[in-house]
């Protein structure tokens, strides 16, 4: 089993964006969620949260995040306390600012799901305590560590592999997936129309971040160009929390860009050298009221329950990464 080694200068320390951490950082918060990972299906229950109290705040809905955050704490021996919605005052009746200074008297670190990428870092700001960003319109950074965790588990060594993100170029976890493929030496292609451009200026921090490693970032709006000798193909939901109003636009968009088994067959890499990732939750074949109602589908049924469909893996592993944060923020 791997050991458990925790870096001491992550004490303390806030997840706002991927850029929160330095790049070895941010590769040793994966080494020890495989540790983390190795050490609980061994059946060894762990302390390292012992009598730590953890805040979830969520402006919007969660699966994945919410109960790996929950079931992290516990793994640990802490508790974890879901505020959802307008349970509290928090940023209606009482300022950012305010419920930072209160919660952070009472709880030992804060997670936060929810619209304005400036409400986190508020939060850090003011409460004293280590602050994950869970989610944010811009950012989606915890869920990158899933991802490179699942890439690393996939191929070993990923430096040199080539991530192509298919979809909504200029969403959360299409910036995140960026700035941590240019940290981790990922060759990384977002595909997208050119309606749906990313930010030229994380487009460029990320290519000089990705210099450092030999490894490339660059946008494509032809998904036959993009994907050829691809080694992952990764999509997300066409529209995000927030942008239900810009539903029948994306799909007039991004219907070209569905990930299905012509455009696996196009990486030139199917079988063992291409995995297919998706942070979930998907619209595939699966009858739910949401795609009933839009017929929204960025991937296809065959690809999302393919063999080399590595999605539920990638949601495991959210609930390792975000352990690795926990432990390496409030550390003893
Ligand atoms: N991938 C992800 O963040 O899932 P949830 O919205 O379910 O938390
Ligand atoms: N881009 C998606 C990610 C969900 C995990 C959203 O913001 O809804």
């Amino acid at each position: 089993m791997n050991e458990i080694t925790i870096n001491p200068a992550l004490k303390g320390r806030s997840l706002l964006t991927l850029n929160s951490f330095t790049d070895d950082e941010m590769c040793e918060l994966i080494d020890l969620a495989v540790a983390l990972k190795a050490r609980k299906a061994a059946g060894v229950r762990g302390d390292l949260l012992h009598r730590r109290n953890i805040v979830l705040i969520f402006e919007k809905g969660s699966t994945r995040t919410r109960n790996s955050c929950i079931v992290a704490a516990q793994d640990e021996g802490g508790a974890a306390q879901y505020l959802g919605g307008h349970e509290t005052h928090f940023g209606h009746k009482e300022s950012v600012k305010d419920s930072a200074r209160v919660l952070g008297r009472l709880y030992d670190g804060i997670l936060f799901r929810g619209f304005s990428q400036r409400t986190v870092e508020d939060l850090a700001k003011y409460s004293g305590v280590p602050v994950w960003n869970g989610l944010t319109d811009e950012s989606h950074p915890t869920q990158i560590l899933a991802d490179l965790m699942t890439l690393r588990e996939a191929f070993g060594d990923i430096g040199g592999r080539k991530l192509v993100y298919m979809g909504d170029g200029r969403n959360n976890v299409a910036n995140s997936l960026m700035m941590g493929c240019a940290k981790a030496g990922v060759n990384y292609v977002n595909c997208t129309p050119r309606e749906l451009l990313p930010d030229p200026a994380l487009v460029a921090r990320a290519r000089e971040i990705a210099a450092r490693h030999g490894s490339t970032i660059d946008v494509e709006n032809d998904p036959a160009v993009a994907v050829r000798g691809a080694n992952a193909l990764y999509t997300d939901v066409w529209v995000s929390m927030g942008e239900e109003d810009k539903t029948a636009e994306r799909l007039r968009l991004l219907r070209p860009y569905q990930v299905n088994m012509d455009l696996c067959r196009a990486t030139g890499n199917p079988g063992g050298e291409l995995i297919f990732l998706h942070c979930l939750p998907a619209f595939h074949d699966c009858e739910t009221e949401v795609s009933r109602e839009t017929g929204a589908q960025e991937v296809a049924d065959d690809v999302f329950e393919s063999d080399f469909s590595r999605v539920f893996d990638e949601a495991e592993n959210r609930m390792h990464t975000i352990k690795a944060l926990f432990v390496s923020a409030l550390q003893r």
